[in-house]
């Protein structure tokens, strides 16, 4: 069957202050297959919601097209945009009316009425978990609960096509539970195609069947989440803080060649400043990383290099982030 959504090289210029061309977004391509769960991960200014805005007809592309089950969306706008929906970043409710009335009022938009509006209202409540709290106004909700609100105008209209901006920032990690279960169901239980967007690896990690590295405006790597930590091997990163300590350079080459499993060792003096205060950290990229953490911490406590803590990051797509772009994914 075909694709749901196909991207070709879509790109997007805003003028800058000085009034030249900016691009936010410089080509990007890629594919969607129908009940698929692809994720746009990339860090604050990547382009991800300019990318939603080009694909779900909100915004011109300056250059490139999005065909969505068929439709071009930048000439069969009508066809292609009865197939989506998009939750938005923003949250857009009426505080003053409670769920079930601001779901009562943008079907009303879409169309609906009567009894079919009020069934889809109720499936929609249910399903967003938040039948019993449907006659309260929405200003008494957590932003957790307003973004589920957020995500059950989406469903009015039974999409097949969801675009989801961020749903989980600022909210808490019971209700962020809440939305990636959601989203999972989405898939599952209504064999809809969502695209996702964060900044958050370890959500996408877990939810997504196919991840887009986004920086600058272009994806950077694509694959499954699998395929994209292949890249950067199997080695695990090990951390050591060591606070404003200077280290020899002696005792990194001998971690490198004396502990097994160890590929390289590297010292940043100052994450965050140097002298008083300083956040120096030795990095060592090791397979079975936990295996070289004894005769790690041996070596340097022979060195007499103190170390105030150590955590092992298995490889993941911070860490893929990190080996592309030289900078972490986290802000
Ligand atoms: N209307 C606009 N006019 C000018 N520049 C814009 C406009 N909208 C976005 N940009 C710029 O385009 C770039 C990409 O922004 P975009 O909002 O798409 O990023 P994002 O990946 O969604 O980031 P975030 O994680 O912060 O939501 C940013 O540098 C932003 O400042
Ligand atoms: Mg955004």
């Amino acid at each position: 069957m075909a694709a749901m959504v196909e991207v070709h090289d879509l790109a997007k210029a805003f003028k800058g202050s000085d009034g030249a061309d900016v691009f936010a977004v410089q080509g990007v391509q890629f594919t969607i297959a129908r009940s698929e769960i692809y994720s746009l991960l990339g860090p604050n200014g990547a382009g991800k919601t300019t990318t939603i805005g080009m694909i779900s007809g909100l915004l011109k592309p300056t250059r490139g097209d999005a065909v969505i089950g068929g439709f071009s969306i930048t000439k069969q706008a009508m066809d292609a945009k009865k197939l989506m929906s998009v939750v938005p970043q923003e949250i857009a409710l009426y505080p003053t009316l409670t769920a079930r009335q601001n779901l009562e009022f943008f079907g009303r938009i879409f169309g609906l009425g009567g009894a079919e509006l009020k069934k889809r209202v109720d499936e929609i409540l249910e399903f967003t978990d938040l039948t019993d709290r449907a006659n309260e106004k929405i200003e008494k909700f957590s932003g957790g609960m307003k973004r589920r609100v957020n995500i059950g105008v989406g469903l009015l209209n039974r999409p097949q096509l969801i675009y989801m901006d961020e749903p989980t920032v600022g909210i808490d990690p019971q209700n962020r539970r809440r939305v990636l279960d959601t989203v999972l169901r989405l898939r599952d239980e209504m064999q809809m195609t969502v695209l996702y967007t964060s900044h958050l690896m370890e959500e996408v990690q877990e939810i997504s069947d196919r991840v887009a590295i986004m920086d600058h405006g272009k994806i950077i790597a694509e694959g499954t989440v699998g395929q994209l930590i292949q890249t950067v091997g199997e080695e695990d990163r090990l951390i050591f803080k060591v606070g404003e300590q200077q280290i020899d350079p002696a005792l990194l080459a001998r971690m490198q060649t004396e502990i097994a499993g160890v590929t390289r060792a590297m010292f940043d003096p100052a994450e965050h400043g140097e002298g008083a205060g300083a956040d120096g950290a030795i990095t060592v990229y090791a397979k079975r990383g936990r295996s070289a953490l004894p005769p790690l911490i041996t070596m340097a406590n022979d060195a007499n290099v103190e170390l105030f803590s150590v955590e092992v990051r298995e490889p993941d797509l911070e860490a893929v982030f990190l080996n592309m772009t030289g900078r972490a994914l986290r802000d």
